[in-house]
């Protein structure tokens, strides 16, 4: 009953208050949301009326209960199946790792949504992050498309780096959350096999070494959003060299997940899903965003995610759940692009999934009001 009026109130809320917030660009209204997150991090009171909110919302799966044992992916067990997507909390760019590191010892939140996107969403995929900073590409980097219930961007892998990342989520770790992943990245425009795979270890125990294990670690063989790495790394030798790179250095402290793009043929499907068994990596999240022309330059190209994405997305899993199943692989299938309602989140057949959009089309608590319509349909398609 509560969590019905939570859910609707905040729907309703979010419908009035949309048009005011789409009539800034994509850019200013993620940047004015950014702001407003690193005042609700800073504030302890506005985190637990958060996580009160989560509570509500959420029920009953973040009780776990004899009956509901968790959702149970990839080596983790999640308190609900909907993660946030990586790219959402990732935090600021910046040119050098000194500055970066600078702005953590200044006090300065370089992660905004750390504490208090958690606290109201539960799951969370923080990242990526690449081994050294990056500033992301300049000018307009994101646009929506209502119509499709879609976003495109090209922010391009703008993070603060490893280091920087793990030194600031050191510092706040007791108010991390008990689940999270971090999401990690080859640094776009390295290709020497030898510097990607250090890249990624580097990265990796960065974290490891300041005390920061998160439930899962992904690697994002997947970035259609930089002009320098079109392809990314999602060649059987690359992904099982990267994959093995990551999994000799995780030493079996936490699960590996990688993350793929869109669009692949399903031979290249099956060829990335035996490299990932066989090195070990336990989840395979379907997919990053789709390459398609921006609305300002058809020459330049922007990760298409959202109602546009979907169909796409759904092919992907389809395809690593055929291979899995004709190889009877024990690796798990996350789904995530469009995932929108109950309806589009059922039709992937995967037991977790990953979303982004739909935080920008149904609002923060968007995940629970999706989980609930998918059990309230599902009730109804059973009886
Ligand atoms: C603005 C933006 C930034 C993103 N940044 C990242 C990123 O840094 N790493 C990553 O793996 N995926 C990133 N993604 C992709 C999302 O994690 C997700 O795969 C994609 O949005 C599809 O999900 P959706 O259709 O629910 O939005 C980004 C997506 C958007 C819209």
């Amino acid at each position: 009953m509560v969590q019905k009026f939570v859910l609707e109130s905040s729907e309703t809320l979010y419908n009035a208050l949309k048009p005011l917030l789409f009539r800034l660009t994509a850019g200013e209204a993620h940047a004015r949301v950014l702001r407003l997150l690193a005042l609700a991090d800073s504030s302890a009171l506005a985190c637990a009326l958060l996580r009160w909110v989560y509570r509500v919302a959420f029920a009953p799966h973040s009780r776990p209960s004899p009956e509901f044992g968790g959702v149970h992916v990839g080596g983790v067990t999640l308190d609900h199946p909907l993660i946030l997507a990586a790219g959402f909390v990732k935090g600021h760019g910046f040119t050098s790792e000194a500055q970066a590191l600078a702005a953590v010892e200044r006090g300065e939140d370089i992660i905004p949504g750390w504490r208090s996107i958690p606290a109201l969403v539960g799951l969370v995929e923080f990242g990526s992050f690449t081994r050294y900073p990056r500033m992301g590409n300049p000018g307009v980097v994101m646009w929506r498309d209502p119509a499709t219930r879609s976003i495109q961007n090209r922010v391009g892998l703008k993070n603060p780096g490893a280091r920087a990342a793990a030194a600031f989520l050191a510092r706040h770790k007791r108010h991390l959350p008990r689940t999270f992943g971090i999401n990690i990245a080859v640094s776009p425009g390295v290709s020497d096999p030898a510097q990607e795979e250090t890249e990624i270890r580097e990265a990796i125990r960065l974290f490891l070494d300041m005390g920061i294990v998160p439930s899962w670690f992904t690697l994002n063989l997947s970035c259609p959003n930089t002009e320098d790495d079109p392809g990314a790394n999602q060649t059987e030798a690359s992904a099982r060299r990267l994959c093995a790179a990551a999994i000799s250095e995780l030493n079996g402290r936490t699960p590996l997940w990688v993350k793929l793009s869109p669009g692949l043929a399903d031979e290249q499907y099956a060829a990335l899903l035996r490299a990932a068994v066989e090195t070990g990596v336990q989840a395979i999240i379907a997919t990053n965003t789709l390459a398609q022309p921006t609305p300002d330059n058809p020459l330049v190209l922007g990760g298409v995610a959202g109602g546009r994405l979907y169909a796409s997305a759904c092919e992907a899993v389809t395809s690593l759940l055929r291979a899995k199943l004709h190889e009877r692989y024990k690796i798990d299938v996350i789904a995530c692009g469009g995932i929108a309602d109950g309806r589009s989140w059922a039709s992937f057949g995967a037991t977790a999934g990953q979303y982004y959009s739909a935080l920008i089309y149904r609002g923060a608590l968007a995940a629970a009001i999706i989980e609930r319509e998918y059990e309230q349909f599902s009730r109804v398609d059973t009886r």
